[in-house]
């Protein structure tokens, strides 16, 4: 970046109160033109609450926004749109029964006159497509689209809106490596046009490779902004957290032959490569870590609904315990002591406007610690949320707080501590620590190696192939609904496991 930084946004002073606590406190940001500038922080710091008073779906408490100089009041989102900022939310926003194209059209800039002329939006969509290389198919429903797709919809949406000043939040988290280096060559060619963009991630490597500057929250607090070159990632992972992290390196055990779940040849789906799984055998043994390597979209989320009962497989057998299943049902799974890291924890984990507290223990309403007959025991609920509070770091005002009001992060220590709490045989960890920070995810992994000392088997699913190489005792690779080895976690064969991933088997053939 040149010396002179031509300032296109700066937010001054900006505070934003929830009822007497401040997730945003006094903040000043200043964003310039041409520039990839990242907000790094902590689960809860404030990232979010931010970029919605940017995009005006809060009005800040306190504070003022300048745009290329001049004050403006930016009343809602679509006004922010015509002011010429877009946003990528953590939790996309298409609406699912609608097209792609329908999708980018809604809220339509050209307002004038009743008919909207399609062919004209169609080339004008497409045009701004291949000029992005944001490859898209218009006519697609967006249920039918993957993450990354889905993703490449709301960016050529903001685009298509005017977007100058393009804000993503977390948007890398459900992305493959594949599709992280499409985003960032996407990212590279809008700066390269003058427009500016917000990013906001966890994940250090990216930060480090994309940002020009970085701003970093703590406590709703600005610590600093500082320059890429600058700094390195032990340097800013001490500025976001304020304490020495520890490296943390897992001893791998090897346990002897006790399956607490065992897969023989299970089949479902088996002819969709990415949504079956073909002749799966595979133990998860007590007190053990078995990590599932494998490109997002081969298996997993199947592999994981089978083990949790809620999909019955078509062929084969799974035995928990040693006992064969008969019946495919998630709350006998639970009974059976199965707990379950949800992969999307909005629609299999939590009850958005539940408290904390009724999510805590929303699995444990018969428990007589919590209910007698039909009345469940409040205040011993909610004491025990108190607890569970304290013990897991959850972030929030307190346990009557509502879950959807609270930080992705913080969201999965709510499911980690209902999971965790109910001492079961099996966990199954679908991207555990996705969308946390360095300091959670180190925190749910100190808690799975707690509960693995505990005989717990942990089945670990993840896309994250340093989570997995970290964790694991041993690791399968899946690709295409096949198993396609098995590796030992101590000194794992790095460059193997990684080809296999591909689908390449041991020795190299295809
Ligand atoms: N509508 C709301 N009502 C009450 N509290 C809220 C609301 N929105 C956010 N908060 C609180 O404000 C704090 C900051 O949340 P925010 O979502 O901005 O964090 P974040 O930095 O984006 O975290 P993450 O990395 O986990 O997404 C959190 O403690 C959250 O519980
Ligand atoms: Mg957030």
């Amino acid at each position: 970046m040149e010396e002179q930084l031509k300032e296109i946004l700066r937010m001054e002073g900006i505070s934003k109160r929830f009822g007497n606590f401040y997730a945003n406190k006094n903040i000043n940001l200043s964003i310039a033109e041409g520039e990839v500038h990242t907000l790094l922080g902590e689960n809860g710091a404030g990232k979010s609450t931010l970029m919605n008073i940017l995009i005006g779906l809060y009005q800040p408490t306190d504070g003022k926004i300048f745009l290329k100089g001049k004050e403006v009041h930016i009343e809602s989102p679509d006004h922010a749109a015509r002011l010429g900022i877009g946003m990528v939310h953590q939790h996309f926003m298409l609406v699912k029964a609608m097209t792609v194209f329908e999708n980018i059209i809604l809220g339509e800039k050209h307002s004038k006159g009743i008919f909207i002329n399609r062919e004209a939006r169609r080339r004008e969509i497409i045009e701004l497509s291949e000029r992005y290389g944001l490859d898209i198919e218009l006519d697609k429903l967006i249920t039918d689209l993957a993450v990354g797709a889905q993703q490449r919809v709301e960016i050529l949406k903001a685009l298509y809106h005017g977007a100058e000043l393009l804000v993503l939040d977390e948007p890398s988290a459900a992305l493959t490596d594949t599709e992280v280096e499409g985003l960032f060559a996407i990212m590279r060619k809008l700066t390269s046009e003058g427009k500016s963009i917000i990013f906001i991630s966890h994940k250090m490597r990216e930060v480090l490779h994309i940002s020009d500057r970085i701003t970093i929250l703590r406590l709703g607090e600005v610590v600093t902004t500082v320059n890429r070159g600058d700094v390195d990632g032990q340097q800013l992972a001490d500025l976001m957290i304020g304490r020495e992290l520890k490296p943390s390196h897992y001893e791998k055990k090897e346990v002897p032959y006790d399956p607490v779940v065992e897969l023989k040849s299970v089949d479902f789906n088996k002819d969709n490569k990415h949504n079956g799984l073909n002749g799966v055998s595979l133990a998860v043994n007590k007190g053990e870590i078995v990590g599932i390597a494998g490109v997002d979209g081969n298996g997993q989320t199947q592999l994981a609904q089978v083990i949790a009962g809620v999909i019955t497989p078509d062929q084969g057998s799974v035995a928990m315990n040693g006992k064969q299943i008969q019946i495919f049902d998630p709350n006998a799974f639970i009974n059976d002591g199965v707990a379950h890291i949800p992969e999307d924890r909005n629609l299999q984990g939590l009850v958005g406007d539940m408290t904390v507290a009724d999510n805590l223990v929303l699995k444990e309403t018969e428990n007589p610690r919590f209910s007698s007959g039909i009345f469940l025991k409040q205040g011993v609920i909610n004491q025990y949320a108190k607890d569970m509070i304290q013990k897991y770091d959850i972030r929030c005002q307190g346990y009557d707080q509502d879950v959807r009001s609270l930080s992705g992060g913080n969201q999965q220590k709510v499911i980690l501590a209902r999971e965790i709490e109910s001492e079961p045989d099996l966990l199954i960890a679908v991207h555990p620590t996705r969308g946390l920070d360095i300091g959670a995810a180190d925190f749910v992994h100190e808690q799975m190696i707690k509960a693995r000392a505990d005989n717990v088997g942990i089945l670990l699913i993840s896309a994250d192939f340093d989570e997995v190489i970290e964790m694991s005792d041993r690791i399968l690779v899946i690709f295409e609904g096949q198993i396609m080895g098995e590796f030992s976690g101590k000194n794992p064969p790095i460059e193997e496991i990684s080809l296999a991933m591909t689908g390449n088997k041991k020795g190299g053939q295809a």
